[in-house]
């Protein structure tokens, strides 16, 4: 339960918040803005209550929960939303996507989707969607991309971290894809997350002008993505085999000049990418702004194949399908 003894005025909801950069996220909010309720939600019970913890060490008068949500699982998904929006919280005024996946082994959800585009993607779709009409204005929404959205040939953008170029046809086929094996899951694995980055986009994006179109729901409300740039150290790698896992983990944070020389990437700090996204979702400075892709602090333009609306109103119409969205419970058209 979040402490009782602050009077936060409002709640931000951080998915994946137990560790990573969604951790210093929470942690940046629980000790600069005070007036904020936090809630951190994750799978795992005793990582999200050890996150709790360690930021109350910090922050002893934190408002601050943690409550289990898989986005893997559509039931889960909605069983948090439910335990959410039946509450009596201090408003929620700002929600940031935050939890991923890169996986590079060929799994499945519960639900039977592809695992990386079914919790990057569709989890958080759901999620969105179910509290779209529990937020209170003037609220925020921060979906976390990544560089790796971009393609190749998008100018200027070299800070890929040697991933592979999106591949997307459409939402069914990113769900449902062929079964693959071996030495073909490094790259397709590391594709599929690309390609779930760029979806985070194209959601981004099709939320907003379905925003601007309904006028049932409180204005305003704001939709930004964010690249927090590369972090090594953080659990991103945990699929990968133990020493790649063990490099990305212990070495590569220790030895930026190494992180530039192996993903061709410059590495930024999880604590500075985590208070730029906490600011993002809750500082005045980025009150009203929106449609955004920011990369650390500076907005810049996104890939170009984010800017098409015909792929996300595609993605979008198939995501309310595969979600198995209610009709009442549509929040936008
Ligand atoms: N690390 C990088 O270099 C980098 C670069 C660019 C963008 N990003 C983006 O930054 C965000 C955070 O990544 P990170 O590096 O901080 O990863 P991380 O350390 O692995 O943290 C991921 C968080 O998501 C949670 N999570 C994973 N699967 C989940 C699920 N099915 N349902 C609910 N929560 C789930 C994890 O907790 P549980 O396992 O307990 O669920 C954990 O709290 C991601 O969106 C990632 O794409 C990272």
């Amino acid at each position: 339960m979040s402490n009782p003894t602050t009077a936060a005025a409002k709640t931000v909801i951080i998915t994946g918040g137990s560790m990573g950069l969604g951790f210093q996220a929470a942690r940046h909010i629980a000790t600069t803005y005070p007036q904020w309720n936090i809630i951190i939600a994750n799978r795992s019970t005793t990582a999200g209550q050890e996150a709790v913890q360690a930021i109350r060490k910090q922050a002893p008068s934190a408002s601050i929960e943690a409550q289990p949500l898989d986005l893997g699982s559509l039931a889960s998904v909605r069983t948090f939303a439910a335990s959410i929006t039946s509450r009596k919280l201090p408003p929620i005024q700002a929600l940031i996507c935050n939890a991923a996946l890169q996986v590079v082994s060929d799994t499945r959800t519960v639900d039977g989707f592809e695992t990386t585009f079914g919790v990057n993607h569709l989890g958080h779709f759901l999620l969105t969607q179910l509290l779209l009409p529990h937020l209170v204005a003037p609220a925020r929404i921060i979906n976390v991309s990544s560089g790796t959205h971009f393609s190749s040939t998008d100018v200027g953008q070299a800070d890929k971290g040697g991933m592979p170029d999106p591949a997307y046809t459409t939402a069914q086929a990113a769900a449902f894809p062929p079964p693959v094996s071996g030495g073909d899951l490094q790259f397709i694995g590391r594709q599929r997350y690309a390609t779930s980055k760029l979806a985070n986009m194209w959601h981004t994006y099709e939320l907003i002008r379905r925003l601007e179109q309904d006028t049932r729901l409180p204005r305003p409300i704001t939709v930004n993505a964010f690249d927090p740039g590369l972090m090594p150290g953080t659990g991103l790698a945990r699929d990968y085999a133990p020493p790649v896992r063990w490099v990305w983990e212990n070495v590569l944070p220790r030895i930026p000049a190494l992180t530039r020389l192996m993903l061709g990437a410059a590495p930024t700090s999880v604590p500075v990418s985590g208070a730029n996204l906490a600011r993002l979702a809750v500082d005045p400075a980025w009150e009203g702004i929106t449609g955004k892709y920011i990369q650390g602090d500076q907005a810049i333009p996104s890939a170009s194949a984010s800017y098409d609306e015909h792929i996300a109103r595609e993605l979008w119409e198939s995501s309310k399908e595969l979600v198995k969205l209610k009709t009442p419970e549509v929040a936008l058209a």
